[in-house]
């Protein structure tokens, strides 16, 4: 590949568990390892990757532990923010204070082969699953867009902000207008904003700017579809599988986003192991 080629991965809902615990039937620790394995053979080359958020599956001070025993595994630099199932201060208390010191969230931006990436915390404990950022968050962001309007930007936070028209649809970015207002007003090239949370691959556009979104490393969730007299499609599957991950390439021109599948075991889950969720 051109070395003038950015290339970043982005994994997302690690949900990682305590030792001797699944989540809903999958052993997430092995998920996870066999993520970092199939980047470190395949994925030599990539400048960062980001963990996405949902770090832990519950927020536990042993699962922060097994998932640092895996961190050390990836031959990789790499940064990682927060999603809605993770617990802050447990978080801190395993890896210490590595919060950014302007916002004092996961909140981080990096400049590389002209683009500027932004990695943004939407974890907020006023919501239990829907996420939110705060106005020092969104202050800190348009001036780190208005410094870089030369360089092609790419953000990726746990989020998503666009309703992908599924039923999860209350539980996205909350000030998801305000902060698709601030991208557009403050930088000419948002070249991408990439979420898990959805646990779905989608990918779209939104007043001009472009997202997707990645199955992540859990479960996948068919997206259960709103019609548009507001009824649910009939429930349907979650799977074993893909276990995906985001390779994006970008240089000059252009930016290109290869969903891979390190996990290819699509099989249907049982319903009942997601308790009163249909
Ligand atoms: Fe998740």
């Amino acid at each position: 590949m051109d070395k003038q080629v950015l290339k970043l991965i982005v994994i997302s809902d690690l949900h990682i568990v305590p030792e001797g615990q699944l989540s809903h039937s999958l052993d997430t620790t092995e998920r996870l390892n066999k993520c970092i394995e199939f980047i470190n053979n395949y994925h030599d080359d990539v400048d960062y990757v980001v963990f996405g958020g949902d770090l832990a599956d519950n927020g536990e001070t042993k699962a922060y532990h097994r998932l640092k025993e895996s961190f050390g595994l990836l031959n990789s630099p790499s940064y990682l923010t927060l999603g809605n199932h993770d617990n802050r201060e447990n978080f801190l208390e395993v890896f210490g204070q590595i919060q950014s010191k302007e916002t004092g969230k996961f909140d981080y931006y990096v400049d590389i082969k002209k683009h500027r990436i932004i990695i943004l915390d939407s974890s907020c404990p006023k919501y239990s699953a829907a996420g939110f950022l705060e106005k020092i968050q969104l202050d800190w962001l348009r001036e780190k867009l208005t410094q870089a309007r030369d360089k092609a930007v790419i953000i990726v936070l746990h989020h998503n902000f666009v309703d992908a028209h599924v039923k999860t649809g209350n539980i996205i970015l909350k000030n998801n207008v305000e902060f698709a207002n601030l991208l557009i007003e403050s930088h000419p090239e948002i070249r991408q904003v990439i979420s898990g949370h959805i646990h779905m691959t989608s990918s779209g556009f939104y007043k001009g700017v472009p997202f997707s979104t990645l199955s992540g490393s859990h479960y996948n969730i068919e997206p259960t579809l709103k019609y548009a007299d507001s009824r649910l499609m009939p429930p349907v599957p979650r799977r074993e599988g893909p276990g995906q991950i985001a390779v994006v390439l970008s240089d000059k021109d252009s930016t290109v986003i290869h969903m891979m599948n390190f996990i290819d075991r699509h099989l249907p889950m049982a319903q009942d192991l997601f308790g009163g969720y249909d």
